[in-house]
């Protein structure tokens, strides 16, 4: 697994995904640039996600709110006080980690045990290993799924009541070791606060104090009325943004899985009062079928509910993914009651309430929000799709299976040889298909290693301008993923291209 994601960080780089922010500095850490193919595959998650939501749904509609906020924005939404992270410093190592996550990845390592154990019993009963049976009559498997009850109870009852000293027992009480130091010299656990902060004026005087937004979500919550007003929504209705955020992650890692600076895609969907379990399970499902349509595997995702809820939450619900480094969290699903907008009526002493007409009387919404990291999504898509596939001549290609619908460039068009007119064909298709999709044309080197550069950056269809072209008007339209090519009419490739990448038949599947 660790060697996969090393090769996904190594290709995201070498094709033009994504670079290390700054690197001739030698790169800002958990910051990073998108390439030529990288900005053009998340514009394209990003034109999926925001079709699928405000294109499809004639009650969802979209905003584009500022980064810098009212600084009373991030008191009223909480973050002020409570967008904490608890930290723990090795004293010999002076390395910092999140209490929780030191906590977490011990019951990871008892997880991988059980699994060793299933392994090694499967081998040993071959096809008679009945798994529903092993693991609960196991002695030592049971013992290993109380520990890790055990454990998990303790950390939720320890963070819910936000009681560091707790955390610290814990970790002392696992007899857990720093990976660096190996030791078990560990300083308390203290709350840090994860928003960057900046001054907004040009005097030390006039300047006041802002913050970069932690999410995109409270621009939507300030906006409430102004859309609903201005669109004249009715409950039950959306609000789609898709925009940069910002944290000051202190577990910096795992390449664009956890940013300082990155982008949500978050909906907040207003709902009456009393009606938000059901709209929580529905956005449950569309959001799992969102992901579905993709066609990333069933078994790649999962939902992950929460043990310990977010201050503003009374439910919520991961959608976790297969990432090379294990199931981790892709997009949150949080039913966030009427808390936001109660506290930016409290703090800002305007109403935000709805009248609703057949009720005849106000209330203030409450709301289910989908939220998925962009960022996130595209490691999720890059990952998924790299594969190296062994070829007849004991040869191999490194192939991008990208959904077409998001790859970077739909078609790529290749004369056969740069001589004979085939060029000046070639170009012609190119130019009149241009305008109407994102397609490449590539005339060096041999046909063979175009085909593998296309491959590389996960182009779904190839379509070559060879002799017979001159006597017939063909070309060669050859697949991504099967290689399999075929001869079509030149007035035909618009409609091929079209089958294969138009939105319609990607998100009504
Ligand atoms: N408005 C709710 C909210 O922000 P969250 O679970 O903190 O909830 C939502 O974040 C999503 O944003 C996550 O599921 C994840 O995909 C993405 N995300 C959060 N922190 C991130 C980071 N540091 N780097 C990249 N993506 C991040």
């Amino acid at each position: 697994m660790e060697d996969k994601f090393k090769k996904v960080v190594s290709h995201a780089k070498e094709y033009g995904f994504i670079f290390p922010s700054s690197e001739i500095y030698d790169g800002l850490s958990a910051v990073y640039d998108y390439g030529q193919n990288g900005v053009e595959l998340k514009n394209n998650i990003k034109n999926y996600w925001w079709a699928s939501l405000v294109q499809m749904n004639d009650n969802i509609v979209g905003l584009d709110s500022a980064i810098f906020m009212h600084p009373t924005t991030w008191k009223a939404s909480g973050h002020v006080d409570a967008f904490n992270d608890p930290l723990i410093d090795n004293k010999d190592s002076k390395k910092r980690y999140r209490a929780d996550v030191l906590i977490e990845e011990y019951c990871q390592k008892i997880e991988s045990k059980i699994n060793k154990e299933i392994a090694k019993a499967k081998k040993r009963f071959g096809d008679d290993f009945d798994l529903d049976q092993f693991t609960n009559t196991n002695e030592r498997i049971i013992g290993y799924k109380e520990k890790i009850e055990s454990i998990t109870s303790q950390l939720a009852k320890a963070l819910e009541g936000d009681d560091l000293k707790s955390l610290k027992k814990l970790i002392l009480d696992l007899e857990i070791v720093d990976p660096i130091s190996g030791t078990k010299n560990w300083t308390d656990v203290k709350q840090f606060n994860l928003m960057f902060s900046t001054k907004i004026g040009s005097t030390a005087k006039s300047s006041s104090d802002l913050y970069l937004r932690p999410e995109t979500a409270q621009g939507i919550f300030v906006n409430f009325l102004n859309v609903q007003k201005s669109a004249r929504m009715k409950i039950p209705f959306g609000i789609a943004q898709i925009g940069k955020a910002f944290r000051n992650e202190i577990i910096a890692r795992q390449f664009v899985f956890r940013m300082r600076e990155f982008e949500q895609m978050e909906m907040q969907f207003f709902v009456k009062p009393g009606t938000q379990k059901e709209w929580y399970e529905k956005w449950k499902q569309n959001r799992m079928a969102w992901h579905m349509s993709l066609g990333l595997g069933e078994e790649n995702y999962r939902f992950h509910d929460h043990i310990k809820l977010a201050h503003y939450a009374d439910a919520a619900s991961d959608i976790e993914f297969n990432f090379p480094f294990g199931f981790k969290e892709l997009e949150g699903i949080h039913s966030r009651t009427d808390y936001d907008l109660s506290q930016h009526e409290k703090h800002s002493g305007k109403k935000l309430q709805y009248f609703d007409t057949e009720l005849n009387e106000s209330y203030v919404p409450y709301v289910v929000e989908t939220s998925i990291g962009l960022d996130r999504m595209f490691l999720a898509v890059l990952s998924n799709s790299l594969v190296e596939e062994p070829l007849e001549n004991n040869s191999s290609r490194i192939v991008l299976k990208i959904p077409s619908v998001l790859s970077p460039y739909k078609a790529a068009i290749l004369p056969l040889v740069k001589k004979d007119g085939l060029s000046e064909i070639a170009k012609d298709i190119y130019n009149k298909l241009k305008a109407e999709f994102n397609i490449i044309y590539d005339e060096k080197d041999a046909v063979g290693r175009r085909y593998r550069r296309q491959d590389a950056i996960g182009t779904p269809l190839c379509i070559t301008i060879d002799h017979q072209t001159l006597d017939d008007n063909s070309v060669t339209i050859r697949n991504r993923d099967t290689m399999e090519q075929k001869r079509i009419a030149i007035a035909s490739i618009s409609d091929e291209i079209t089958k294969e990448v138009n939105l319609k038949n990607w998100l009504g599947r």
